[in-house]
């Protein structure tokens, strides 16, 4: 897998204080969360923690990552929050081996866009999340534009290489999924000056597949 050395490496780089760069999408998903009771929530690729700090009191949080090294310093950052009850545990976001329909909600930050089959991902999200509920995903979507095309072209490579997530996605990876879920909305986050490096996808699982008898 392209990520498994990468990530082992950047451990140190994502536990800098805040996950400046990623921390507008962890802020939106957080308000997004804020009424909700309890919510048992999973969250696929967690790093080092950053996204526990905005979770509400009473998360019952399922964290899984594919590197030991997150993992350990997402548990040092857990010890900040006695709010929140958290399993976090090593393991791949593509085939998670948690239950079925087991998740009021499901969230995704800068993972997508490294995995070696983000469709696997997106599917697995949906299996573990329970009718109903949401899915949130972080990750960067091509934007029309010839600017942009430049950007993805200057950028993806290096990105991938110096930060570990690409910038190079067309939303049309989640017509993998449509059958099974709405797209609530699309908002752009993780903003360097006023340009957003990432989308977030809110995802509401449907009650029964589209098609389904
Ligand atoms: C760009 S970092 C984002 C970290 C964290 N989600 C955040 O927002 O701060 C990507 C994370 O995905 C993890 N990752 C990569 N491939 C994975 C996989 N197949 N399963 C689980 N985690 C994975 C990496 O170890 C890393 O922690």
């Amino acid at each position: 897998m392209k990520t498994d050395f990468i990530y082992r490496q950047l451990a140190w780089l994502y536990d800098y204080p805040g996950g400046v760069l990623l921390r507008g999408g962890h802020v939106v998903v957080g308000k997004e969360l804020a009424k909700e009771q309890n919510p048992k929530i999973a969250e696929l690729g967690i790093g080092p923690g950053h996204s526990l700090a905005y979770y509400p009191a009473g998360t019952e949080l399922t964290g899984i990552d594919i590197s030991p090294e997150m993992i350990e310093k997402a548990h040092e950052r857990l010890a900040e929050h006695p709010e929140i009850q958290a399993d976090l545990r090593v393991g791949d976001a593509t085939n998670t081996l948690l239950p079925d329909n087991a998740f009021d909600i499901v969230v995704s930050f800068s993972v997508i866009t490294v995995v070696d089959h983000p469709e696997t991902l997106l599917k697995e999200a949906v299996r573990i999340c329970k009718p109903g509920g949401k899915i949130y995903i972080v990750g960067r979507l091509d934007r029309p534009g010839v600017g942009d095309a430049i950007f993805r072209a200057l950028t993806h490579e290096f990105s991938l290489f110096f930060l570990g997530f690409g910038t190079k996605m067309h939303k049309n990876i989640y017509n993998v999924i449509s059958r099974y879920v709405d797209i609530v909305k699309r908002v752009p986050v993780n903003h360097v000056g006023s340009f957003p490096i990432s989308d977030l996808m809110i995802l509401r699982k449907k009650d029964k597949p589209l098609g389904a008898e």
